[in-house]
């Protein structure tokens, strides 16, 4: 009897949980716009921070990236009416540290990426009904001088200038094609 019951508190978990769930077009239609909004972040951070990296290296880069980068991820997300959050397991700047959800997406992907799978991006739905669109970030070449291994792609100089900044910065001694991060887009529900 005990056993019945148990198998009935199991299948309706699993009933009620599919329920609220997103249908398969749902996750398609999520993923496409939540594909263009991160490129357009992408966009709009990668097209400041090389502007300023022309202009006077890491030196003039990284305290812009310090001012700059949040409130340039806010301008793409009022646009789109979400909210956009970039996190790591490596973080830089505190105010981006993951939360157990982001840690535990995180974890994931870094344990497909040593298998050499490919890295899809991920949408679900939160207790509150918020979907949430999430994608890797990977090493690129451009994002070593500051990301990238101290003493050989970030000079000592940098790195001390980072750590000015960010006296606990985990955020080096990436590779090109390593996870650098992910990026959670909130589709906030009505
Ligand atoms: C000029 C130096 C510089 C370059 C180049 C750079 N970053 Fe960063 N990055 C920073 C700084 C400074 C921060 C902390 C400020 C912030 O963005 O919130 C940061 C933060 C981040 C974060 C947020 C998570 C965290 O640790 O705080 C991600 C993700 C990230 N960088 C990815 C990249 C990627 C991917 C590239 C290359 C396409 C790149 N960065 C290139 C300096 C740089």
């Amino acid at each position: 009897m005990k056993r019945i019951l148990s198998l009935f508190a199991i299948t309706t978990l699993l009933f009620s949980s599919c329920q609220k769930d997103l249908t398969t077009k749902e996750k398609e239609e999520y993923i496409v716009k939540g594909k263009e909004i991160a490129q357009n972040t992408v966009k709009k951070l990668g097209g400041n921070l090389m502007q300023q990296m022309k202009k006077g290296g890491p030196k003039q880069a990284i305290p812009f990236c310090n001012t700059a980068a949040n409130p340039l991820t806010k301008e793409v997300a009022d646009k789109y009416q979400v909210s956009i959050k970039r996190t790591s397991h490596k973080i830089r700047n505190e105010d981006n540290n993951p939360n157990a959800t982001e840690t535990a997406i995180l974890n994931q992907y870094l344990a497909s990426l040593s298998k050499g799978e490919k890295l899809k991006p991920i949408v679900s739905k939160d207790k509150e009904g918020n979907v949430h669109f999430y994608a890797p970030m990977k090493l690129e070449a451009k994002c070593l001088a500051c990301h990238g291994t101290v003493g050989k792609e970030v000079s000592v100089k940098t790195d001390s200038l980072i750590k000015s900044l960010y006296p606990n910065d985990k955020a080096t001694g990436f590779k090109v094609g390593d996870l650098r991060g992910i990026v959670n887009i909130t589709f906030k529900s009505e």
